[in-house]
């Protein structure tokens, strides 16, 4: 961007006093998120971009919400009060109140256009420096204007006289298609001034910021545009359809940003991507993936379909298919699923394998460990290499606490085995199949912990008699013997 000006503002002042009844919710309207952040923090990053010596968040409608969530993205940021909604530029003297007195460049944003980036605003302050101007206008052309304020160009054009309300504009101003962003940079002399002549002689009864501009030209300086052609860029949020609307054209532009960096989408349109996630190169993401928080995924793993991932870190070359994880990393060749349950704590080892219908939680699974089928592995601790046999519990639990089991390097579980918590199984032991394991197990040891089988002799031809049972066993009797007679 050539006009792009070296950053340094006296202060970024961002208007977030106001009611956003639309939402219809109990939380701010500024805390609901887009992409996995807040519509305020990405207001606070675009800012920041500028290097204010000042940042200042107007806070007025569920301050106590906005600033604590301040205290954790952005604690530095000054507050300013807004009691009662009197206006933006109200809210602006607000903002001005609680700062030292400055000089230099003041930028107005508000906290609920979350698509609005540092490199617009960026050029924007570059814009009113190239031209001299006293204060500068983010705007931009829409084919439908309707409710936003028209900006009002002098008759050659390149400067605005002033800005007019929708509520109050002729039906002449009402066909003018260039509209106020509300963002602004201003000179903080012509703007203190300004707001010192505000008046509520309009059609809501508010104090305008909008005035300024009219003030301005008034006093002799110059008013000029930087004009944008990225429409959402200057889109605020008001209800719950634009914040879906947003949601997927933010969206849209991550997506579109991996696949430029090399990370193969099959489908755009159904995989959503945060924004604090990191994609290597030559990752491949199926349908229906949801990759959120700080989830990382390594070059040449593929992720999907059906897949939510939440602060998740995936080796490369892995594969998850149809996966549920939250807060677990899975190795590097790791095979994940389909249809597997990873809670928080799980660590899956390189080449290790989590299959179909298994739960895992607090779970360190060495490399090369496989946990294929219909498990549920808790507080558990897999050595290298060791295999759970199909439909394995570990009882973490014993109605009062959990407890922790260990399977040592390359030992074997048999299928459809409890492991009751605590209990360590060694290196290199076996656990046959059916075990209720409740001692522990040693090296090379074999572990048979159910009841031996029984098999009782013609019980079928004596109790089921009549039966299609009792049938059967007596053709087959009669053909094949009894099994004593086959080894015989
Ligand atoms: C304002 C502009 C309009 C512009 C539009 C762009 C004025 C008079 N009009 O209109 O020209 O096209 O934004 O969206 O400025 N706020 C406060 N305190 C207040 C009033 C507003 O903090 O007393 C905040 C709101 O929370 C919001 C922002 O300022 O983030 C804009 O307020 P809003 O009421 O939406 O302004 P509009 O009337 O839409
Ligand atoms: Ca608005």
């Amino acid at each position: 961007m050539s006009e792009a000006a070296p950053p340094h503002v006296a202060a970024v002042i961002v208007l977030a006093a106001g009611g956003g009844t639309r939402m219809k919710s109990r939380t701010s309207k500024l805390l609901h998120q887009i992409a996995g952040r807040s519509l305020l923090s990405y207001a606070v990053d675009a800012a920041q971009a500028l290097e204010p010596d000042h940042l200042c968040v107007v806070v007025g409608h569920l301050r106590e919400q906005v600033e604590a969530h301040l205290d954790e993205i952005a604690p530095h940021v000054v507050r300013a009060l807004q009691d009662a909604q009197l206006g933006t530029g109200h809210a602006v003297q607000c903002g001005l109140g609680a700062l030292p007195e400055l000089s230099g460049e003041v930028v107005v944003t508000y906290g609920d256009v979350p698509m609005l980036t540092g490199d617009t605003l960026l050029a924007l302050v570059g814009a009113h420096r190239a031209d001299g101007n006293a204060a500068t206008v983010l705007t931009a052309r829409l084919t439908d204007p309707t409710g936003y304020g028209r900006v009002i160009r002098a008759d050659a054009g390149d400067v605005i006289v002033r800005i007019v309300e929708q509520k109050d504009a002729s039906e002449a101003e009402r066909a003018v298609d260039e509209i106020n962003s509300g963002i602004y940079v201003f000179d903080a002399a012509v703007l203190r001034a300004g707001l010192a002549t505000l008046r509520t002689d309009n059609a809501q009864g508010e104090l305008y910021l909008t005035d300024v501009v009219a003030y301005a030209t008034g006093a002799g300086g110059r008013v000029g545009a930087y004009v944008t052609d990225d429409r959402w860029q200057t889109e605020g949020i008001n209800d719950r359809v634009q914040l879906a609307a947003m949601g997927r054209e933010m969206n849209r532009r991550i997506v579109e940003r991996w696949q430029r960096e090399g990370v193969t989408v099959w489908d755009p349109a159904t995989t959503w991507i945060e924004h604090d996630v990191d994609l290597a190169p030559d990752v491949t993401l199926l349908p229906n993936t949801i990759l959120r928080g700080a989830t990382s995924v390594a070059t040449g793993a593929q992720i999907g379909p059906d897949t939510m991932l939440i602060d998740v870190e995936v080796g490369g070359g892995a594969h998850v298919v149809r996966c549920h994880a939250t807060l677990a990393v899975i190795g590097e060749g790791a095979e994940v699923g389909p249809y597997s349950y990873l809670r928080p704590g799980t660590e899956l080892g390189a080449k290790g394998k989590i299959g179909g219908f298994v739960e895992t939680k607090n779970a360190k699974i060495g490399p090369n460990a496989k946990v294929p089928h219909l498990s549920y592995c808790g507080d558990a601790i897999v050595g290298e290499g060791a295999n759970i046999g199909a439909g394995t519990i570990f009882a973490n639990y014993d109605g009062l606490k959990k407890s922790v089991t260990t399977v040592g390097r390359a030992s074997f579980v048999g299928s459809n085995s409890v492991l009751v918590a605590p209990v360590h199984i060694a290196d290199g032991a076996y656990v046959a199949a059916g075990s209720a394991l409740t001692t522990d197990v040693g090296p090379g040891e074999l572990a048979v912990a159910r009841a031996r089988q029984r098999t009782i002799p013609g019980w079928v031809a004596d109790k089921r008699a009549g039966t299609s049972t009792a049938a059967a066993a007596k053709a087959a009797l009669a053909t094949e013997g009894t099994p004593d007679d086959q080894e015989a």
